[in-house]
């Protein structure tokens, strides 16, 4: 499953306003996670769903370090738990238990509306199905995030443009998703995940709904992301040449990521 709206024990609210002033699209203030200090801490983390008084346990104790500008693969069997975990590290989704730190932070210790902001700030997501709002724009759907955090609508289209032109789209701001290709309209989506210069960026399948050639110039951009503006990636895939493409490839199997 790869829906960020499908229902699930304790899922974190999406995002909400902001109580910042505008970022520029900078880094935010959460700071540099250290010399020694991974981007993303896992440890001992658990999810468990329970559905008609079953409990099905999906993530059973993982410990993994993602280390700042690292482009990781993350590859298991269907209906493992890949895009569990991702929802969670990207706190979309509560843990059964376990922590996850991100550039040093507590996540899950921060009230709903301090945490929104910051997943909205700090984190990327680009799923299966792009989840763009069809009555909007290329230019508006890729603003919105810095929209959210009331960048003005100048500053925010400014920063748009920017990332849209950078996954090649700059001919196309003014289409709306119903107008665009099913490659076009996942740039769009990468260019929105990445209009405020996330820390982090989560992908689950990203290519998955693409033909070849077209999931392929969704690669080079994640390439290019990572290598330019040095952005942590996490890429859920299929894909075991994208994956054996990555410089850090990890695999979910049986509840633990290795
Ligand atoms: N909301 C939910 N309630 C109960 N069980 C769930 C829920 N969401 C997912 N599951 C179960 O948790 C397991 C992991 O699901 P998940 O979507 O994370 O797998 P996945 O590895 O992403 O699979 P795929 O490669 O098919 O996308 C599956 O067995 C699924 O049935
Ligand atoms: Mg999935």
């Amino acid at each position: 499953m790869t829906d960020p709206d499908r229902g699930s024990g304790g899922r974190a609210p999406g995002p909400a306003p902001g109580d910042r002033s505008a970022g520029g699209g900078g880094r935010g203030s959460d700071g540099p996670p250290g010399p020694n200090q991974p981007l993303v801490r896992i440890r001992g983390l658990h999810k468990s769903y329970f559905l008609g008084g079953k409990r099905i346990d999906v993530l059973k104790g993982v410990d993994l370090d993602i280390a700042e500008g690292d482009l990781v693969s993350l590859t298991g069997a269907s209906g493992v738990g890949k895009s569990t975990f991702l929802h969670v590290v990207g706190t979309l989704d509560l843990p059964t238990a376990g922590e996850v730190r991100i550039a040093g932070e507590d996540v899950f210790s921060r009230g709903e509306a301090e945490l929104a902001d910051f997943r909205n700030r700090a984190i990327g997501f680009v799923f299966q199905s792009h989840f763009l709002l069809p009555e909007f724009t290329a230019l508006q759907n890729a603003a919105m995030p810095a929209l959210i955090q009331r960048q003005s609508p100048e500053q925010a289209e400014a920063a748009a443009r920017e990332m849209l032109d950078a996954v090649g789209l700059g001919a196309r701001i003014d289409h709306k998703p119903g107008e665009l290709s099913g490659g076009e309209q996942q740039r769009v989506a990468l260019a929105r995940a990445l209009v405020l210069r996330p820390r982090l960026l989560l992908a689950d399948e990203p290519t998955g709904n693409l033909d070849p050639a077209t999931g392929e110039g969704i690669h080079r951009i994640l390439f290019e992301m990572n290598e330019k503006l040095g952005i942590t990636a996490i890429v859920v895939t299929h894909n075991d040449a994208l994956a054996a493409r990555m410089p850090r490839r990890l695999r979910l199997r049986e509840g633990i990521v290795t």
